[in-house]
C-alpha cells in the first residue's frame, strides 16, 4: 500500500516558525476540475458554469498542462495514489481531450500503477461509446449524478436528464468499468420518506458498489437560497430518513462508512478517503483547492475560480493562477484534522494526528478529554473516532477543537 513516504534527515531544513515537524509525508492524490455544465442547477454553488457551445477543451487542456507543470516543484517524486477529474461536469470532455488529459497525468506524475481514477459524468452527457474510451484510456470508476428516479424531482432540481436517461447512463457505465458510485440527493421538496426509499431502492437495485447520498442543501448565492423551494423535509423527517436509507444499504451489503458515504467493502472511494484521513491533495484547474504537506509546514492554496482567468493566467506562467496560498497554523491543525476524520464512522488510528499534523496529542488532551466526558468521542485510546451520540451531533464535537 503506498502509504508514507519518509522524509530523509538530510532533506530537513532548520526549522521555520510554526514548523510542522512532520516525520513523513501523507498519501497524495491529484484533482482535476472540469468547470463546465450544460446548464446551471438551481441548487449548485460547485466553480461549474453554463457551457455557451462547446467547451473550449484545447486551451483547457494547454492550461491545465501548464498548471501541472507549475506545480511539479511542490509534489517532486511523490507516489500519487488517486486521480478524481470532478466538475462541473468533466463528461464534457471528449474522449480524445480525456485521453491527452490522462496520459499528461501519466508521464508528469509518479502514478501508483493500479491509482483509483475517478471520472464524474451527468447522466444527460452520457454516451456509451465515450464512456467505453474513457475506460480505455484508464478511468476505472466512473460517479454517476443521478440525484432521483422520479422525473418530477429531477424537473425540480433543473437537471438535464430524465430518470430513463438515468437508467441508461447506468447500464452504459455498468459495461465500460466495474466501479460505479451513484450520487443521489434526499429531503428534497415534497419527498416522503417512502419516496426516498424508493430512489435508494432503485439505486441499490443495480448491484453497483457505492453510493453518495447528499442532504439538499440551501447553499448561499444559487437560485434555491434566492427562491427556496417549498415543502421541504423536516430535519425530523430527513434524519429519519437518512435511518431508513442506511437500513436499506446494509441490507444491500453497503456499509455507511462516511456521513454521506456507503460502499462495498473494498470499494470504499479511496480519493475521499484520502481527504477524509487529513491526506494530501494537489488541486489543478480552475477554483481547484489543494492541500499539500512539507517537513516543516502544511499549505493549502486555491486557484483562481473563473475558467477564462484561470486559462490565460495558468498560460502565463507567472503563478498567478492560484489565487491564494496560507500556511495552515499550528492553532488551526486540530480543528481541520478533526473536521475531516471525524466524519468517518471508523475514525482513524490515534497516531495519525501527530504523523499528518506535526503536533503532539497533548496539544489536545483537553479537548479530547471534554469530548469523552461528553460521550461524543469513543473512549478507546488506539483510535479516533465518534460514539454513535457525537455521529449524531458531529458539529458539536468537532467544535470542541476550534482553538
Ligand atoms: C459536482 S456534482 C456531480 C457531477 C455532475 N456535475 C452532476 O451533477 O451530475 C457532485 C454531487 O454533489 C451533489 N450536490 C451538488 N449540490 C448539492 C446541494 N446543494 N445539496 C446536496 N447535494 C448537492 C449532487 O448529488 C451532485 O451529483
Ligand atoms: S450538473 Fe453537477 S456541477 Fe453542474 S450545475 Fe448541476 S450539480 Fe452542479
Amino acid at each position: 500500500m503506498p502509504i508514507t513516504i519518509p522524509i530523509r534527515p538530510a532533506a530537513a531544513a532548520p526549522a521555520a516558525r510554526g514548523a510542522s515537524g512532520l516525520t513523513s509525508l501523507p498519501p497524495l492524490s491529484v484533482y482535476v476540475h472540469v468547470p463546465w455544465c450544460v446548464r446551471k442547477c438551481p441548487y449548485c454553488d460547485f466553480n461549474s458554469h453554463a457551457a455557451e457551445g462547446e467547451i473550449p477543451e484545447r486551451a483547457y487542456l494547454d492550461a491545465l498542462r501548464a498548471d501541472l507543470e507549475q506545480a511539479l516543484p511542490g509534489i517532486w517524486g511523490r507516489q500519487v495514489i488517486s486521480v478524481f477529474i470532478g466538475g462541473g461536469t468533466p463528461s464534457l470532455l471528449s474522449a480524445a481531450g480525456l485521453d491527452e488529459l490522462l496520459a499528461m497525468l501519466r508521464a508528469y506524475l509518479n502514478l501508483w500503477p493500479d491509482a483509483e481514477i475517478t471520472m464524474e459524468a451527468n447522466p444527460g452527457t452520457a454516451e456509451a461509446g465515450r464512456f467505453r474510451d474513457y475506460a480505455a484510456s484508464g478511468v476505472n470508476r466512473l460517479s454517476l449524478g443521478v440525484q432521483s428516479f422520479d422525473d418530477a424531482q429531477l424537473r425540480a432540481l433543473g437537471r438535464i436528464h430524465n430518470a430513463d436517461q438515468a437508467r441508461r447512463a447506468i447500464d452504459m457505465a455498468q459495461s465500460a468499468v466495474s466501479r460505479i458510485n451513484l450520487d443521489l440527493m434526499f429531503a428534497l421538496p415534497g419527498q416522503s420518506p417512502r419516496d426516498c426509499e424508493a430512489d435508494v431502492r432503485e439505486a441499490l437495485s443495480y448491484g453497483t458498489e457505492h453510493l453518495s447520498l447528499y442532504h439538499l442543501t440551501l447553499e448561499p448565492n444559487t437560485v434555491f437560497a434566492k427562491y427556496p423551494p417549498g415543502n421541504l423535509p423536516d430535519d425530523d423527517t430527513a434524519a429519519a430518513m437518512q435511518d431508513a436509507v442506511e437500513a436499506l444499504a446494509a441490507g444491500a451489503g453497503l456499509e455507511r462508512y462516511e456521513v454521506s458515504a456507503y460502499a462495498r467493502p473494498g470499494a470504499r472511494c479511496r480519493h475521499n478517503l484520502n481527504y477524509w484521513e487529513f491526506g494530501d491533495y494537489l488541486g489543478i484547474g480552475p477554483g481547484a483547492h489543494g492541500k499539500l504537506s512539507f517537513h516543516d509546514r502544511i499549505l493549502r492554496e486555491a486557484r483562481t475560480r473563473n475558467p477564462e482567468r484561470w486559462m490565460a493566467a495558468a498560460m502565463a506562467r507567472d503563478g498567478s493562477h492560484i489565487a491564494e496560498t496560507r500556511e495552515v497554523g499550528k492553532d488551526e491543525l486540530p480543528f481541520e484534522f478533526m473536521l475531516n476524520v471525524l466524519r468517518l464512522k471508523e475514525g482513524v488510528p490515534t497516531s495519525h494526528f501527530a504523523e499528518r499534523t506535526g503536533l503532539s496529542l497533548a496539544a489536545i488532551a483537553h479537548q479530547l478529554e471534554a469530548a469523552v466526558r461528553k460521550g461524543l468521542l469513543d473512549a478507546d485510546p488506539t483510535r479516533l473516532k465518534a460514539t454513535p451520540h457525537g455521529w449524531a451531533f458531529l458539529n458539536d464535537l468537532q467544535a470542541l477543537f476550534l482553538n
